[in-house]
């Protein structure tokens, strides 16, 4: 029987990633996707009585309140999610191999270009909850934690990814401010998932960052949006993240990912490059086939 790899977080964006990817870069694995109709995470007594019955042999941890805004609203629910059912579920998968997902935003974003040893210094309730969660995961050297940067692509529900909510803003008459000194460095989520499965099977637990080769503001990656969408030309207007007036956001947020790289079958493209590569395919443009 294949050994099984239990998703959580199924139905968002990089889950839904993780799952139509894998019997491409893991056919030898039985993949379970759980979302919150299986089991409501932040609740602790259910994931157990639920866990009694899975066996997994891997565990990616997707879930999450993934959006800074909700997490700076409602701190008490962001921990319950992002902190409290991490530290549960590594608790539960303390003799397996455990993914965790966390983020760029554990940084304050005044350096750039971060490495795995630099200081964590998260500005926002959201980059708080992910600093935590990783401190706890990483106490088990079995497990792993991955800093992902931006993640475009098309999810299920059409408004989970930053891709989606530009067109989404524009459908709607919303003005689109992109900062020019925001920095990221993005990636396509079919890219993070195709690591992740190559990570799993290198058996190389540890602390990782993962993000695209690129480092573009805002308005860059607007601009590398429009010859794919069209309806985004001339709707975007440049700003400034100093004029930000919601839940504090870190200026540059690049990350080296050489750490990663090193072990990769396949390069770490930047989004611009990976667009540009693109502009002929005529298939959905995330479905992601090759970097
Ligand atoms: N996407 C990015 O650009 C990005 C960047 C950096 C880090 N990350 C991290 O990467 C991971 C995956 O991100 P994503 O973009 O795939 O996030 P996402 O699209 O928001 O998906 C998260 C999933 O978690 C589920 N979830 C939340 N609370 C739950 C609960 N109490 N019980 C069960 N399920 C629950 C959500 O279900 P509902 O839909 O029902 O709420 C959602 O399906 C997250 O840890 C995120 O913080 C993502």
């Amino acid at each position: 029987m294949a050994p099984l790899a239990l998703i959580t977080g199924a139905a968002g964006l990089i889950g839904q990633y993780l799952l139509k990817t894998a019997p491409r870069w893991a056919p030898q694995w039985e993949v379970r996707g759980l979302t919150r109709q299986d089991v409501d995470l932040a609740d602790a007594g259910a994931v157990r009585r639920f866990w009694r019955n899975l066996h997994p042999q891997v565990v990616i941890h997707c879930a999450a309140q993934s959006r800074p805004g909700p997490c700076q609203q409602n701190p008490i629910l962001a921990h319950r999610i992002n902190v409290e059912a991490t530290a549960l579920l590594a608790e539960l998968s303390s003799d397996i191999p455990f993914f965790f997902f966390s983020s760029d935003q554990v940084f304050d974003g005044s350096k750039g270009w971060y490495v795995e040893t630099d200081q964590v210094n998260p500005l926002n309730v959201y980059g708080e909850t992910k600093a935590e969660a990783e401190r706890l995961v990483l106490q088990n050297p079995r497990h792993s934690v991955i800093r992902v940067g931006l993640n475009a692509g098309t999810s299920p529900t059409g408004d989970r990814s930053f891709v989606e909510d530009m067109r989404n803003s524009v459908k709607s008459g919303k003005p689109l401010t992109l900062f020019t000194d925001e920095f990221r460095c993005p990636l396509p989520a079919g890219m993070t998932a195709r690591a992740i499965w190559e990570l799993i099977e290198l058996n190389r637990p540890g602390l990782y960052h993962l993000g695209g080769a690129e480092r573009l503001s805002r308005w860059e990656i607007g601009q590398a949006l429009i010859p794919r969408y069209q309806e985004l030309a001339g709707q975007m207007q440049p700003g400034s993240v100093k004029s930000y007036t919601g839940a504090p956001r870190p200026p540059d947020l690049s990350m080296s990912c050489d750490k990663l790289q090193a072990l990769l079958s396949f390069p770490l493209s930047g989004l611009r490059t990976w667009l540009a590569a693109r502009s002929s395919a005529g298939a959905d443009l995330w479905d992601y086939e090759s970097p």
